[in-house]
């Protein structure tokens, strides 16, 4: 009997969840017997408060159903959707609360204002279950208290180091406001790029707004007034606030390369090509510096009415201020201590700029370097630090660490079930201390990110963050969340969302069969729900291509392309593994120079394994040689003939992975005497930011042989304008291929 009971509750409890698959979850839910059908003959009741929010409902309907409901004037809910601005007792009167009635008699949201209402219309939205062949419109009947723990729900978008067209970030807005965040805190100056017009400097924007590359190539764009104007006021009807972020003193290339004399050795410079962190910053000691971020700001405050800027103050090095006469000098009359408190100086300036106009800022953590401005909100990165020092100040803070909020970060060092772990309140804080921290954002920096791959670093990180930011600290359970996640994932596919994976989506094991010269490869998903299809002959995978089951034998070189499917649709981007069977397998290699033990222990067997590096040097697969030429001899037994010597290096300038100025290889019969055989160089300038791994090859024609030589030079030099100058240059080497 009481099994029975049991197993019924059971069942009752996996109905709600099946059903109700709302992402943030809702704070109370209950589920009520039956259907809400909604029809072109359903009615929508609003008052002059809801409009907006029945209009959008409405522009809703019309797209996806293609009709709108008639209004009516009688506020019953036979047949009807009502639209309420009226306090709700059971949402604690948040601002952004509400509470959602749906029944066989209609719907009713009531809210304690109209972004509750919003709101409303979101979980709606995902409670909808559209009927595929008769496109009846079935809404499960329920009750909803709702409202958020945290108010500041945000993503930080970089649009500096890639630019994103006006609609992406429309779209973007849109994808927030459904997962019910409300902040795009949006990255607008760089050292890569000035994206925002500003009418009395036009020359940042025909300058600092673009980049050129050696090849001639030039990369970049920004937004006018007119398009800023435009998304502000999109954002504003999703109840999203954009919070500009203009750059200083640090990450300021651009603006200084457009105007040189506002830095402190004036220059020249040029918009940066690569990623780091840039040593030429502005002049802390020129009041002309001054007067340029107040005329700047003065537009951005025109143009954004979120009571907050974001001012940025990360990452400033103080290399030229040390050594400017107009910095020390204002170290002097200030009686400041040191370039710290010279940066705290410029920050609280700026501050009391902005206060003027009823503005507030916002800083990274650098902020508090030196001296914390007086009310100053500290967005905290490097770890929660900086959020902790700066609550127990009594100042806000938005707690946006690396370790969970970086979705730039590939998903090995930062997945999904780790992001949901996240508790925005440092443990270290007290509950009347906690009250400062406002909520977190996800930080979508996109040095490695163009436009086009944004989606897959963001989804479903960023979903997971949404509920975190909403739902805490209610009781959080992973897998629970999961079984929401893959009904949030039909809503994203509606919305053309590209979603990346959960976890690391696969992991190798490779073993080598010697008497067959064959590799084995196996492969496991560690993702439920996802079918792993492969091509060996270039072509993208597709689910028509070859599905994985067991192993992979491999009998010759080749290189696999792997896709994970969910249903139809490619979950991720494609993941590449290349092997190489050659003479050079599993031969013993002798090195001449040291590796460092940072990547693969410094085991040189790794050069002949047959497993090449991946697009990702620092994920295995290569060795690295810091300040130091490789040079390696590879002793293949017993004469042979050979046609073809291959070694990949790996480029990824601005970490100084460099390239070798060149190779040379040579060949020796007794292991002593060795002989030329040929140089080879690779162009690949050092301003291209790309990661890629790049072959160095020589073909020769039936030279017999034992050993081989391979010597690469590693080019020591390195421009004063690098952001990493002063650094030890890196070669990466990953295999080496003997045909
Ligand atoms: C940052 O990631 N430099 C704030
Ligand atoms: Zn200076």
């Amino acid at each position: 009997m009481e099994k029975i009971f049991l197993l019924v509750f059971m069942l009752s409890f996996s109905t709600i969840y099946a059903q109700i698959n709302v992402i943030p979850k809702p704070q109370k839910v209950e589920l009520l017997y039956g259907n809400f059908i909604l029809t072109p003959e359903t009615k929508i009741f609003f008052t002059s408060e809801t409009k907006e929010i029945k209009d959008y409902f409405n522009s809703y309907l019309k797209s996806e159903f293609g009709f709108e409901l008639d209004s009516t004037e009688l506020p019953h809910k036979y047949k009807s959707v009502q639209l309420l601005v009226d306090p709700v007792a059971g949402t604690n009167l948040n601002p952004e609360g509400y509470y959602l009635l749906i029944d066989e008699q209609g719907i009713v949201i009531r809210a304690n204002k109209t972004n509750g209402l919003f709101y409303g219309i979101q979980t709606l939205k995902q409670l909808i279950q559209t009927d595929k062949k008769t496109r009846e419109i079935k809404i499960p009947s329920v009750e909803i208290y709702d409202y958020p723990k945290f108010k500041w729900r945000g993503l930080n978008l970089d649009c500096c180091r890639h630019f994103m067209s006006k609609d992406f970030i429309k779209r973007y807005i849109d994808l927030l406001a459904f997962q019910k965040m409300n902040v795009l805190h949006w990255h607008l100056t760089e050292d890569q790029g000035w994206r925002i017009e500003i009418k009395k400097y036009p020359e940042l924007t025909k300058i600092g707004a673009f980049r050129k590359y050696d090849d001639g190539t030039v990369y970049g764009g920004f937004y006018t007034q007119e398009d800023i104007r435009e998304i502000v006021s999109y954002a504003e009807s999703r109840f999203v606030t954009i919070v500009p972020e203009i750059e200083m003193p640090g990450h300021s290339t651009a603006a200084i390369a457009t105007y040189p004399e506002l830095s402190c050795t004036g220059g020249p410079f040029e918009v940066g090509t690569l990623w780091g962190i840039y040593k030429d910053i502005y002049c802390a000691g020129n009041e002309k510096t001054f007067e340029f971020i107040k005329d700047v700001l003065s537009e951005v405050i025109e143009l954004f009415p979120s009571k907050y800027i974001h001012i940025g103050g990360d990452e400033a090095p103080k290399d030229r201020w040390q050594n400017c006469s107009k910095c020390q000098q204002r170290i002097k009359d200030e009686g400041l201590a040191d370039e710290h408190e010279l940066q705290s100086y410029f920050i609280k300036r700026i501050e009391s700029f902005l206060n003027s106009k009823g503005r507030e800022i916002i800083g990274w953590d650098e902020i508090l370097e030196g001296g914390l401005a007086p009310g100053a909100t500290v967005q905290s990165w490097r770890g929660t630090k900086g959020a902790i020092d700066a609550a127990k100040m009594n100042h806000n803070v938005i707690v946006s660490p690396t370790s969970h909020c970086y979705f730039d970060y590939p998903i090995e060092t930062t997945d999904v079930p780790k992001v949901y772990s996240f508790n925005p309140i440092p443990d270290e804080l007290t509950e009347e201390e906690a009250k400062h921290v406002l909520g977190s954002e996800g930080n979508m920096w996109t040095e490695y990110a163009p436009q086009h791959l944004v989606d897959y670093r963001l989804f479903p990180r960023l979903t997971a963050l949404a509920e975190v930011l909403w739902t805490y600290p209610k009781e959080r359970n992973y897998d629970e969340f999961a079984v929401r996640l893959q009904s949030f994932y039909e809503r994203l596919d509606e919305m053309n969302v590209n979603y990346t994976y959960e976890i690391p989506p696969l992991s190798f094991a490779e073993s080598f069969d010697k008497a067959k010269n064959q590799f084995i490869v196996d492969v496991k998903v560690n993702q439920k729900g996802l079918d792993l299809f492969y091509t060996t002959d270039g072509s993208e995978p597709t689910v028509n291509s070859n599905k994985f089951s067991e192993k992979i034998i491999l009998d010759r070189s080749t290189h696999i392309k792997f896709g994970l499917f969910r249903k139809q649709k490619q979950v991720g981007e494609t993941i590449e593994k290349s092997y190489s069977i050659s003479k050079a397998k599993n031969k013993k290699i002798e090195l001449l120079t040291s590796p460092s033990n940072r990547f693969e222990r410094g085991n040189s067997s790794i050069l002949t394994d047959g497993i090449r590096g991946g697009n990702n040097y620092r994920a295995g697969g290569y060795l690295g040689f810091q300040s130091t030429d490789f040079e390696a001899i590879i002793d293949l037994t017993q004469s042979t003939e050979i046609n073809k010597i291959t070694t990949g290096f790996f480029a990824a300038s601005s970490s100084l992975v460099l390239l070798p100025e060149y190779v040379e290889f040579f060949v020796s019969d007794d292991g002593v005497n060795f002989k030329s055989i040929g140089k080879v160089k690779e162009t690949f300038s050092i301003k291209d930011p790309s990661w890629k791994r790049i072959d160095f090859s020589l073909t020769i024609n039936k030279l017999q042989t034992r050993y081989i030589k391979i010597f690469a030079q590693n080019p020591t030099q390195v421009p004063e304008w690098h952001p990493a100058f002063g650094g030890r240059v890196w070669l990466m080497v990953d295999e080496i291929i003997i045909e």
